[in-house]
Formats: C-alpha cells, sequence, structure tokens
C-alpha cells in the first residue's frame, strides 16, 4: 500500500487508500470494517456525527487484542463537527471521539466545514429555526478553533491537522495564520469534479489531497431526500459513463475501480465507501495495473467543473448565509 508522507511533525504517513464510512451503520461497522482490515486497508474515514466511531472503536479493539495488528498500524482519521466548530468546544468534541474510537489519539482531526453552526441542547445535532433553517453560529473564527486544535496535537491527542470543504482562499488564511501547518484537505473530488485550482494550490504550500465521494457518492442522492428533503436535480451517475464503462472493458477492471485508479495514479490519497465485501476488497484493489496517458486524459477531459459538484451542502437549510460558506452558489 503507497503511503504519502504529510507535512505534520514528527514523521506522519498517510495510507493512499481508506475506507469511508459516511452513512455505515455500527451493524454495517462491525462486517465491513473486519472485511476491509483483513483486505489490507489501514486507513479509516469517519467523523463525529458518522455516529459509528463507537463501532469503529468495538473492531480495532477486537483486532488488535487478536494479534493481527496494532494501534500504530491504523491510520485513523475524524472530523470535528460543523455543530461543535468553535475553539472552545474542540476538547470536548475530540475527546467525545478518542473515547469512542477507544483510543488516546488521532491520526488526522479535520474541521469538518469551514462554517459553524450552533448545537441543540442535546450537543449531537445542528439547533434549527422555526423554518427549518440552521442556526448560524456567526462568532466562530477557523483561525482560533485552529490553535485549540494546535494544542490538542501538542496534548499528543492528534498526531496531523487539516480542513475538509475548505476553499483555496480558506486555506490559505489558515495556512498563513498558523503555527502547525495543515497537512490535509479533504474535499469532494472524482472525475466530474477533478478541483484542479485547488490542487495546484494545495500542493505548492505542501498539504495532501484527499478525495471524498470518489465514486461520485451514489448514494447520496437518497440521504439529501431523506433527512433534508432536499433534491438535487441533476445527480450525477458516473460510474455509468460510458467512457468509464469502456475503460473497464478495456483493462478487465470493474467502473469503480477505474475511478479510483484515476485518482490514486496521481497520487491522490482515496476513501471509497463500501458496505460490500466484494467492492470492499475490489476498491483496494488498484495497484496492479496502469491506466495509459491517453486513457488518463480522456478521464480527465469528464471533469465538469463546479457543475459537477454534489456536495454544496445547501441542505443545510439557510448555509449560503454564512460568511465562511465556501461555494458560489445563487439562491435558487
Ligand atoms: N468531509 C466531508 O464533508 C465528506 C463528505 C462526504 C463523504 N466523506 C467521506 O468520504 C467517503 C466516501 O464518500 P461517499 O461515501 O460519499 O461516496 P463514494 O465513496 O463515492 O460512494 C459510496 C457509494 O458507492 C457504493 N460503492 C462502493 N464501492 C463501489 C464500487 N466499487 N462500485 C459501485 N458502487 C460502489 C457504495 O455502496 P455499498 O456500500 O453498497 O458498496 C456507496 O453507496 C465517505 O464515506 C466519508 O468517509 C466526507
Amino acid at each position: 500500500m503507497p503511503y504519502v508522507k504529510l507535512s505534520a511533525p514528527g514523521d506522519v504517513q498517510m495510507p493512499l487508500v481508506g475506507l469511508g464510512t459516511w452513512k455505515a451503520t455500527n451493524e454495517e461497522i462491525d462486517k465491513a470494517l473486519t472485511t476491509a482490515l483483513d483486505a489490507g486497508y489501514r486507513q479509516i474515514d469517519t467523523a463525529f456525527n458518522y455516529n459509528n466511531e463507537e463501532a469503529i472503536g468495538s473492531v480495532l479493539k477486537k483486532w488488535i487484542s487478536s494479534g493481527k495488528g496494532k494501534r500504530e498500524n491504523v491510520f485513523i482519521t475524524t472530523k470535528l463537527p460543523v455543530f461543535g466548530n468553535r475553539a472552545g468546544d474542540v476538547e470536548k468534541y475530540l475527546n467525545w471521539s478518542l473515547k469512542n474510537l477507544q483510543t488516546d489519539y488521532v491520526d488526522l482531526y479535520l474541521i469538518h466545514m469551514p462554517f459553524s453552526l450552533i448545537p441543540d441542547d442535546t450537543g449531537l445535532s445542528p439547533k434549527t429555526n422555526e423554518d427549518g433553517s440552521f442556526v448560524l453560529d456567526l462568532e466562530a473564527n477557523n483561525v482560533e478553533t485552529w490553535k485549540a486544535m494546535e494544542k490538542s496535537l501538542k496534548d499528543g491527542k492528534i498526531r496531523a491537522l487539516g480542513v475538509s470543504n475548505f476553499n483555496a482562499m480558506q486555506v490559505k488564511k489558515l495556512y498563513e495564520n498558523s503555527e502547525i501547518k495543515p497537512s490535509v484537505l479533504q474535499v469532494e473530488l472524482h472525475a466530474y469534479l477533478q478541483q484542479k485550482d485547488l490542487r495546484a494550490t494545495c500542493k505548492e504550500l505542501n498539504i495532501a489531497i484527499t478525495a471524498y465521494a470518489p465514486l461520485g457518492s451514489p448514494h447520496a442522492k437518497s440521504h439529501f431526500i431523506e433527512k433534508y428533503n432536499y433534491n438535487k436535480t441533476d445527480f450525477p451517475d458516473i460510474l455509468g459513463h460510458p467512457v468509464v464503462k469502456e475503460l473497464a472493458e478495456k483493462y478487465n477492471k470493474t467502473t469503480g475501480q477505474i475511478l479510483l485508479r484515476h485518482l490514486v495514479q496521481q497520487n491522490v490519497i482515496i476513501i471509497p465507501k463500501s458496505s460490500n465485501p466484494e467492492r470492499i476488497k475490489q476498491n483496494i484493489d488498484v495497484f496492479n495495473f496502469e491506466l495509459s496517458p491517453e486513457d488518463l486524459e480522456r478521464l480527465n477531459a469528464l471533469d465538469r467543473g463546479e457543475d459537477g459538484r454534489i456536495f454544496d451542502f445547501r441542505f443545510f437549510k439557510g448555509i449560503t448565509k454564512h460568511p465562511e460558506y465556501p461555494f458560489n452558489f445563487k439562491e435558487e
């Protein structure tokens, strides 16, 4: 498994492939993570608000106590929730995640969103207004939140720091105002949204890129509708694109493997999510073939720029009014 050396203090190496876990239930995690570890995965991507850290912690505990591996052999990423996104809440949510994951440290801690919402009384969800819109936190400041994360890193609870869903300007601002620089930017990245400018900025700043939704997140649509009643009209089917299908046939691989190979061949870290044993194995089995330069170009040509974005977060009703909302969208 190839690794990416992060800019973090110390020798922090991040595996190029990890298991995504968004929407994986506790029951699914048990089987999926066990299968993934057996298949060679050494990176897990979770978040406080995926509500599955406890199940991940249990599987890891079993894996370690059975002698199959050690804690330091697995790279764990988790994220500060959007409703905990303020300096004063970092320690609380980080400690909560560490407890759930049954570990003393995480390898990578990300600010999940550049914007911030007020939590409800439970602290487990964002607070909503009567019209269903979310209560924006306009006081929170990412530079201050970052300082609290730097402290936790110095305390030994985190090995590397990063952000997610930040735009280039937000990344640069944080970079210029931090003592410990961001090591990783996790963003939506797939054949339809290739983020070329953002990747160039990160390369200059020595920030590694993790691609989320590398397969185009086929399960996101039903989630947007069921949870938020938000129906994005032009939901893409990247796995079904004729060029992807043609290349799958040519290389005798699945369409998923073609999309994932397109990214790892460019040294982009990927975190495909699956709860299906066959697909879990398939998604890490992407290092025994190489796309020709011409075929890489054909996949590069599928880029739709901003039109390819699936996760615009407008399902958080009212979010575009937040000054840290990272994308340019006109209200519909
Ligand atoms: N930072 C953020 O804001 C953010 C946002 C979104 C996601 N993420 C992270 O990134 C991870 C990946 O993104 P994602 O889950 O949205 O989307 P994804 O990995 O692009 O797609 C996952 C979906 O594709 C299916 N699938 C998996 N492997 C497949 C294959 N080889 N062929 C066909 N279908 C396949 C899965 O179903 P089965 O389970 O049935 O296989 C699941 O429905 C998340 O799980 C999460 O860890 C982060």
